[in-house]
């Protein structure tokens, strides 16, 4: 645990409390605060039958579980022995329903190309693609590593792995060939599935080169499957590269989706932890599914006509649960978008909620503070009447971030439902209901059915109101991870053996005294850019890998749009810090990681401020980084020139 983690301060005060309308209230699946807590104690106090309930409308089951939940330590089973398909739950129950005309995807490219898939046509692509897949030899078990643009094909493809029992690794197509490389490694991908190239900002970036470059280092891999996106020209290694259109040519129209085990790995997804290794985080069939079904609904008080759009990437989390899995089950019209949204101009999200009716919108602070700057006329000039509910997720929003949500894209009639959650928990955690709960902006409000939350200190106590601790979830959910891929001591280690008998998230938080939950940031050296969760300590160890620097320390620091910049401290092997050396290495660290990842600051040191124990003083470092007065008890700094130094530095 970082040094951050003593004297946690409480730094939002925020009273406003923003009640949902009485109309809305009125039309809500939940619209009470008294209908959500006698939803909330029933999970609680008898979890077994709650879900059983549910499961039993919610999923289809080819073969009935038996016991709704098998506990042993941190090793949990649900809906034990049951059969059922993500994939069948997302198309075929709604087809059999008599829904399979319903829109499942209305997609916009960044060039402005379209297209809309019905249940039944999508069922039918995804059929063909599992088929396709089977032609290679993909069955149970297989892992299917997936770097792929934003189309109904990213989708398709997830499906399509799911309905054959495979199990899919996306990997966000922002990442570098290393990391493509690393990931496929730990996961011994057999297949990888990508596309000529992806339309960005009016460019094509080249992913099949990408890839090609990956696949020196990807032993395991034995297909490469590339999807027809740009028409721009590509390498082609015959016998292992297919086309995607004619891979599906001549296969048969149906797949009927395998019956597997509640418990099946569905998908593995990585993400950033404490070390410079990302985890392979793994997910289940049943549990993942009926969680990722059910916070959809509650949190979003769905209804069959709304339009809905998350505009979040399939390569995180968010757009596993809330673009595929999520809305896909409650049989959702979804749109997806490939493009940025300031391509061709600032107002391209607001054109597409106009065009197409948008009523649900679901994105990430480190966005509306974009918009914020982009200025209010990029959203006056649209029609904006069709939404009712905003969403956020991936960090904190601050209150006037959340005031100009409010007020400017929902007109100040839509509930916002701040989001809580994280790659490991499958689905939302803590949300306000949007027909229920009276939000205050900047707080997450209250956990979702199901979700027993607990902040303890660190001699594990439990805090009181209004004190900042470790926040833990106590008891088991459906969605909850089962494993990071491949290694049982660090799911131990990382989730389990800091606060026995609870789930440790990493982050810090505060529960008020009307029981609502702030978070306040990591207790780990994980920082937060654009939403996204990075390690500091990859990205040392990518700078680390450059023969001109000998050690290095990467902190998080403030920053108006992103949230959280990376600012790196370096000392040098002897070579000279000029600019050229500066750019040399941002471009090191994008080729090792990726764009995401590149520091916005470096700055040269002689050496770097430790504690007599040889600890890098991050504290310190992160006030240096954040212009701030280095602030709090340097008593046990080796070295106080290093900090005069290190302050008088510029990037
Ligand atoms: O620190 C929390 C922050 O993002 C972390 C999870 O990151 P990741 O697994 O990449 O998933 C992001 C999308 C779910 C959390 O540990 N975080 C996420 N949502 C919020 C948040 N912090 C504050 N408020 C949120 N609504």
């Amino acid at each position: 645990m970082s040094e951050q983690s003593s004297g946690i301060d409480n730094v939002m005060q925020e009273n406003r409390l923003f009640p949902p309308s009485a109309e809305f209230a009125g039309n809500a699946a939940i619209g009470s605060m008294q209908q959500y807590q006698e939803l909330w104690d029933r999970a609680e106090k008898d979890p077994t039958r709650f879900w059983d309930g549910i499961a039993k409308d919610e999923l289809h089951w080819f073969e009935p579980y038996g016991d709704v939940l098998k506990q042993d330590g941190h090793n949990v089973e649900w809906f034990v022995g049951g059969k059922t398909n993500l994939s069948y739950n997302c198309l075929d129950a709604h087809i059999e329903a008599g829904n399979g005309d319903r829109k499942a995807i209305i997609w916009e490219g960044e060039p402005g190309d379209t297209r809309t898939l019905t249940y039944r046509e999508l069922h039918g692509e995804v059929c063909k693609f599992a088929n396709g897949l089977k032609k290679l030899g993909v069955g149970v078990g297989d892992v299917v590593s997936i770097y792929m643009p934003m189309t109904p094909e990213l989708a398709i493809a997830m499906l399509a792995c799911a309905r054959i029992g495979a199990i899919h690794s996306v990997i966000f197509a922002g990442f570098s060939a290393e990391a493509i490389a690393d990931r496929n490694n730990d996961a011994k991908a057999k297949i990888q599935l990508t596309s000529d190239g992806l339309n960005r900002r009016g460019k094509v970036l080249p992913l099949k080169d990408t890839v090609d470059d990956a696949m020196k280092k990807s032993p395991t891999v034995e297909h490469v499957v590339v999807l027809r996106r740009v028409g721009n020209e590509v390498q082609w290694t015959e016998g292992r590269d297919h086309w995607w259109h004619e891979l599906c040519d001549s296969v048969d129209a149906d797949c009927p989706a395998l019956p597997l085990d509640s418990e099946t790995t569905s998908f593995i997804l990585y993400t950033s932890g404490s070390t410079g290794k990302p985890k392979g985080i793994r997910h289940t069939t049943a549990g993942y599914n009926l969680w990722a079904k059910m916070t959809f609904k509650w949190v979003f008080d769905w209804k069959p006509d709304d339009v809905y759009w998350c505009t979040a990437d399939c390569g995180w989390i968010t757009g596993h649960s809330y673009i595929v899995y999520g809305p896909m089950s409650a049989g959702a019209t979804c749109l997806m978008f490939e493009g940025a949204p300031n391509y061709p101009a600032e107002n391209r999200f607001w054109e597409l909620v106009e065009k197409y009716r948008v009523s649900i919108f679901y994105t990430a602070p480190t966005a509306i503070r974009a918009f914020i700057k982009w200025g209010d006329e990029q959203v006056e000039k649209h029609d904006l009447s069709s939404l009712r509910v905003l969403g956020t997720v991936g960090e904190g929003i601050n209150p006037e971030a959340w005031m100009w949500y409010h007020e400017k894209i929902g007109g100040g009639r839509c509930p916002i439902v701040d989001t809580w959650w994280q790659t490991e928990t499958g689905g939302i955690m803590m949300s306000p209901l949007p027909g229920a709960t009276a939000t205050k902006p900047g707080s997450c409000t209250k956990p979702l059915p199901g979700v027993v939350p607990a902040i303890v200190d660190e001699s594990l106590k439990p805090v009181g109101e209004n004190q900042g601790g470790m926040l833990c979830i106590a008891k088991p959910w459906p969605g909850m991870l089962r494993g990071v891929w491949g290694d049982d001591q660090r799911f131990f280690d990382t989730y389990w053996a800091t606060v026995p008998g609870n789930y440790l998230t990493g982050d810090n938080a505060r529960c008020d005294n009307d029981g609502y939950y702030w978070i306040m940031g990591r207790i780990d050296d994980v920082i937060n850019v654009s939403g996204h969760r990075l390690s500091t300590i990859e990205v040392e160890s990518a700078m680390v890998s450059h023969e001109a620097v000998a050690e290095c320390a990467a902190v998080g620091r403030p920053d108006e749009i992103k949230g959280q910049a990376i600012a790196v401290f370096c000392s040098l092997r002897g070579a000279e810090p000029t600019e050229e050396l500066r750019k040399e290495l941002k471009l090191h660290v994008r080729k090792e990681i990726g764009a995401l990842a590149v520091p916005d600051d470096i700055r040269f040191t002689d050496s770097l401020p430790k504690t007599r124990s040889g600890k890098i003083m991050r504290r310190l470092l992160r006030d240096i980084a954040a212009g701030r007065q280095v602030a709090g008890d340097v008593s046990t700094l080796e070295d106080y020139t290093a900090l005069a130094k290190l302050a008088s530095t510029e990037d």
